[in-house]
């Protein structure tokens, strides 16, 4: 598959999620086999304020290309300079933009999935956008509509193309839903028929099974998976063995489990600085340690830890655990 002029080895994608996709999980997922990966959400008005903790969120290492980076704000002109800032920056390979965020504190702004209800709105940001950053792919992550009422799918897709977009990814509910009941993927299908650019299929993809049934039933050009893939990056070797028929990978190990969460721990700390990156662990470490006997105990140790000593000591005796398995 192709977006733009950039090459994707596996269409199978990391889907971009706040405080779970920094760069330690990014390299993780990459070195699995993750075709793209994408930073989280990045504010367009932080971005042109060059507020540090809005540009931390976008640094990203070349082992991880092709990456993209996402933006979200609420005006055309903010929009399109914040593209502008990233691209010469930082370099990323796609820049893509939130029209999926249901959360209200953004929407209010006219920010993330505010434009699935202002179509005049999505039209400018993301002409302003395109303009901008010409030099490179422009891809689009939104949902199905602002509610059952207003899907505006497969509709906006053609509109999204004839502006130059070049590819959409496609969570399938609606913003008033959240995340309650199903993705509904007839609208993937529905965009995959009316677009001649790359569909990326994104939405309750929870194993292989899933995924092989969103590529058969949709058409689309790839997949998008985020819970599945929470505290599991082995999900993309898995997918991607699936994908090409090869027998299952061998299911990690409680020591790869470990190194794996210390790998990501020191990643984060040289990163992010000891106080944030021991923060960011925490909500890592309950999604890396479950699914085994005794992980309770571990999860608990980790994830209460006052200090970055006692997240330490408490990562030593799972490591140790582990070893002695
Ligand atoms: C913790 C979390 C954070 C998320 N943050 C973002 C984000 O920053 N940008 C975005 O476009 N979608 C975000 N999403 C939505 C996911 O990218 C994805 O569309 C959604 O989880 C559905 O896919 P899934 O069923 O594979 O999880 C987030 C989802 C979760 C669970």
């Amino acid at each position: 598959m192709r977006i733009g002029g950039i090459d994707i080895n596996n269409p199978i994608l990391l889907a971009p999620m706040a405080g779970v996709t920094d760069y330690p999980f990014r390299i993780l997922c990459k070195e699995m086999g993750a075709g793209i990966v994408y930073s989280e959400f990045v504010s367009a008005d932080g971005i042109i304020r060059e507020n540090a903790k809005t540009l931390d969120l976008i640094h990203f290492e070349d082992a991880e290309r092709p990456i993209g980076v996402q933006i979200f704000g609420g005006d055309a002109r903010v929009m399109s300079n914040a593209a502008r800032y990233v691209v010469d920056s930082f370099k990323p390979d796609i820049l893509d933009i939130n029209y999926g965020c249901p959360v209200p504190k953004v929407t209010k702004k006219g920010a993330g999935s505010a434009a699935l209800k202002d179509l005049c709105l999505m039209d400018d940001i993301t002409s302003a956008v395109v303009e901008s950053v010409s030099d490179i792919p422009v891809t689009v992550k939104m949902r199905a509509g602002w509610n059952d009422d207003s899907i505006i799918v497969p509709k906006v897709g053609e509109r999204l193309e004839k502006i130059g977009v070049s590819a959409i990814a496609l969570h399938p509910r609606t913003t008033k839903q959240r995340y309650t009941g199903k993705a509904d993927w007839r609208y993937i299908k529905e965009l995959k028929d009316a677009c001649s650019i790359p569909i990326i299929g994104n939405g309750d993809i929870r194993n292989m099974d899933d995924m092989i049934r969103m590529f058969e039933y949709t058409g689309c050009d790839a997949v998008m998976v985020g819970r599945a893939a929470q505290g599991n990056p082995w999900f993309f070797q898995n997918a991607v063995a699936a994908l090409n028929g090869e027998p299952e990978p061998t299911p990690p190990s409680l020591l790869d489990i470990a190194k794996t969460c210390k790998r990501h721990f020191e990643l984060l700390l040289e990163n992010r600085g000891e106080r944030t990156g021991a923060n960011l662990m925490r909500k890592h470490f309950s999604n890396y340690i479950k699914g085994f006997p005794g992980a309770a105990i571990f999860r608990q140790s980790l994830v209460t830890a006052p200090d970055l000593n006692a997240m330490n000591d408490a990562l030593s005796a799972f490591m140790q655990a582990a070893e002695n398995e």
